[in-house]
């Protein structure tokens, strides 16, 4: 392994270390402690071997408030983080696996960064100027989440990255041009700040040297119970939408963005996700459960709230503001008990959840939805923050 110090900034008494790990490169085992903060470290050590021989870092972000999150290159994958709950014990709250052998056999997107485009695109097909371009169709005939090998499968290069408040990470990577069948070479940059006050900020940026479609975001499973003890069917949701995206049969949006009042998907109020979830609804049949975008309250483009989940026997809270005009909840209802993930927990239907902040599924094949088309020489640029409570 080769390891590279790029460069150690003082200010005033904290001192901030950067460091840089090729992953390519890397051959030893690591491990690096470097105070960031007063209280906030951040670690490194090596998670796994690819099998191309690639070795995957692993950073553990603390906070002052001794709350911790584990990321690793693979995916940028959220491996690992956790939250107090109501007598301040700290426990994980999202879902994964021990090892990286785990992720790269079979996961389904566990907290790993979703790209070039978050959920599905119809048929995988979408036109930019005239031109029609082909995805991959991994979905049911539509292409989902980037397409098989999507930015959840990649390598990202990770480094740390200088906040006043807290510490934080910033992971890149350059998708080339063509690949998975979306045009231009983008280059994405996705930061992960873990604030002293319990927030997660993750901050998104991408720039195209030729007109492309973009759509990132975050795929956490989280369950507030921690350690993943029981379902997610007694968390209460509150989603700041007075609409849903309804979908056909295969998931694609019919167009409609349809009010959510008197139907299972108002959850204006704080309500158990488990309440309505089995009603004879034909929108939740094709969900087999939630697995909707909600068409956020307030202005597109700054942050708002999205929504709070809360479980009331630990009394942890997460809100989570965003500047997307969607927000995807998806209620874990493929989990089938096929995956034992971390504390030997066989992940059954419904252990986990997302809260996938984005655009809404097949924007390239909605004239009526936001665009999410991206021009060379404009910066797309969006933030989602995941604050944890307790009540
Ligand atoms: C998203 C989709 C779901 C499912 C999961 C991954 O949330 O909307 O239908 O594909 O990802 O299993």
């Amino acid at each position: 392994m080769k390891k590279h110090l790029l460069l150690a900034l003082f200010s005033g008494a904290l001192g901030l270390l950067m460091i840089n790990c090729n992953p390519k490169t890397d051959q030893r085992t690591m491990t690096e402690s470097v105070q960031v903060q007063p209280k906030g470290t951040i670690t490194v050590t090596t998670f796994g071997k690819l099998p191309d021989g690639t070795s995957i870092p692993q950073y553990t972000l603390t906070n002052n408030q001794g709350m911790t999150m584990k990321v690793i290159g693979y995916g940028g994958i959220i491996t690992s983080l956790t939250a107090p709950d109501k007598n301040g014990k700290l426990e994980d709250v999202v879902l994964g696996y021990d090892s990286l052998e785990g992720y790269v056999a079979k996961s389904p997107y566990f907290g790993a960064i979703v790209g070039r485009y978050g959920n599905r695109i119809g048929k995988g097909k979408f036109t930019l100027d005239g031109k029609t371009y082909t995805l991959a169709q991994n979905n049911n005939g539509n292409s989902l989440h980037g397409g098989p090998a999507g930015f959840d499968k990649r390598v990202w290069t990770i480094e740390a990255y200088p906040v006043d408040n807290g510490t934080a990470i910033k992971l890149t990577y350059l998708s080339k041009d063509m690949e998975e069948g979306f045009p231009g070479n983008l280059q994405a940059e996705v930061i992960y700040h873990l604030t002293d006050k319990n927030e997660l900020k993750i901050s998104y940026k991408a720039t195209t040297d030729k007109k492309t479609i973009v759509n990132l975001t975050q795929h956490t499973y989280f369950n507030l119970s921690g350690n993943t003890k029981t379902d997610i069917l007694q968390h209460e949701l509150m989603l700041n939408a007075d609409k849903f995206v309804p979908v056909d049969k295969t998931l694609i949006p019919t167009g409609e963005l349809k009010d959510v009042s008197g139907t299972p998907f108002d959850f204006k109020t704080p309500t158990a996700i488990g309440a309505r979830i089995d009603k004879d609804d034909a929108q939740l049949k094709a969900g087999g459960g939630y697995d909707h975008c909600w068409v956020l309250n307030g202005p597109d483009d700054s942050l708002k709230l999205a929504g709070t989940l809360h479980d009331p026997a630990t009394g942890r809270v997460m809100s989570v503001h965003t500047t997307e005009p969607g927000v995807q909840f998806y209620s874990g209802n493929f989990l089938d008990g096929s995956i034992t993930g971390k504390f030997n927990t066989i992940y059954n239907k419904r252990y986990g959840l997302c809260l996938e902040t984005e655009h809404f599924p097949d924007s390239p094949n909605q004239k009526n939805f936001p665009s999410v088309v991206l021009n060379p020489g404009e910066v797309y640029q969006t933030q989602t923050v995941y604050t944890f409570s307790v009540k």
